[in-house]
C-alpha cells in the first residue's frame, strides 16, 4: 500500500481552543499544519489572516504548509513568512505573473507552492514545473470545508506525478478537499505525496486512528 503524509487543516479546528487542539493533532503522528488563508474575494468565505497562523508559533512543532486563497498574494506573502513556515502556496488563478510571484516566496527563503482549482487543467503549469516546490491540486472548489471529494482531481495528481518520473522534478504533489479515512487509498494510489485532511481529523472521534488511516500505515 502506497503512504503519504498528511497536513490537517486547522480551518476545521476549535478556533476557541485552536492552540489545544493544534497540540493534540501534534502529538498524534502528523507531518505539517495547513494553513488555509481565505480573503473573501478570490473564494466566497472569509478565514483568518497572519496573525492568528503566528499565535501558533510557540505550539507549532511541525511545519506550516499555507494554502493562500487571496486574489494578488503577492502583497501578503511576506506577513507568512515565519521560522515555522515552510510552504507557501498560491493559486494559479489568483496570480498575473506566476514566475515572479515564485520567485517572490524563493526571494524570502521559503519553499513555492502553486495550487489549481477542480476547474483548472494541470497542463497550465508545464512552464513552471522546474520551480515550484509544491503541487496542490484541489479536489473541492475552494473556500470551505466539509465538502465532497471531487474525482476529477485524480488524473491531475496522476499527471504531476508521470511528470515528476519522466523529468525528475523536486516537487512535492498534494490534494486538498474531501479526504478522509474512506478514500485517502484512492489519492496515494494516484501518486499523491501530502494529504490535506480538515474535517476528516478534527471532527474524528478517534483522532489517532484517522491520522494513521488517511497515512496509509
Ligand atoms: C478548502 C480548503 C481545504 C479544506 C479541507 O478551501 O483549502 O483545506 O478546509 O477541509 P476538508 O478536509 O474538511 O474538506
Ligand atoms: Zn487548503
Amino acid at each position: 500500500m502506497e503512504k503519504a503524509m498528511i497536513s490537517p487543516s486547522i480551518l476545521a479546528a476549535d478556533f476557541a481552543r485552536l492552540a489545544e487542539d493544534v497540540a493534540d493533532v501534534q502529538a498524534r503522528g502528523i507531518d505539517y499544519l495547513h494553513i488555509d488563508v481565505m480573503d473573501g474575494a478570490f473564494v466566497p468565505n472569509i478565514s483568518f489572516g497572519p496573525d492568528v497562523m503566528k499565535s501558533l508559533n510557540s505550539t507549532a512543532s511541525v511545519p506550516y504548509d499555507v494554502h493562500l486563497m487571496i486574489e494578488d498574494p503577492d502583497r501578503y506573502i511576506e506577513k507568512f513568512v515565519t521560522d515555522n513556515t515552510e510552504f507557501i502556496t498560491v493559486h494559479y488563478e489568483a496570480c498575473s505573473d506566476l514566475a515572479s510571484t515564485l520567485d517572490h516566496i524563493h526571494s524570502l527563503g521559503i519553499k513555492a507552492g502553486v495550487s489549481i482549482k477542480p476547474g483548472t487543467e494541470p497542463e497550465v503549469l508545464d512552464d513552471y514545473l522546474e520551480n515550484i516546490d509544491l503541487i496542490l491540486v484541489m479536489s473541492v472548489e475552494p473556500g470551505f470545508g466539509g465538502q465532497k471529494f471531487m474525482e476529477n482531481s485524480l488524473p491531475k495528481i496522476k499527471y504531476y506525478s508521470d511528470r515528476k518520473s519522466e523529468k525528475g522534478y523536486k516537487y512535492l504533489i498534494e490534494v486538498d478537499g474531501g479526504i478522509g479515512p474512506a478514500n485517502a487509498h484512492v489519492v496515494r494510489d494516484a501518486g499523491v505525496e501530502l494529504i490535506v485532511a480538515g474535517s476528516a481529523v478534527f471532527k474524528a472521534s478517534d483522532r489517532t486512528e484517522a491520522i494513521r488511516a488517511i497515512k496509509g500505515e
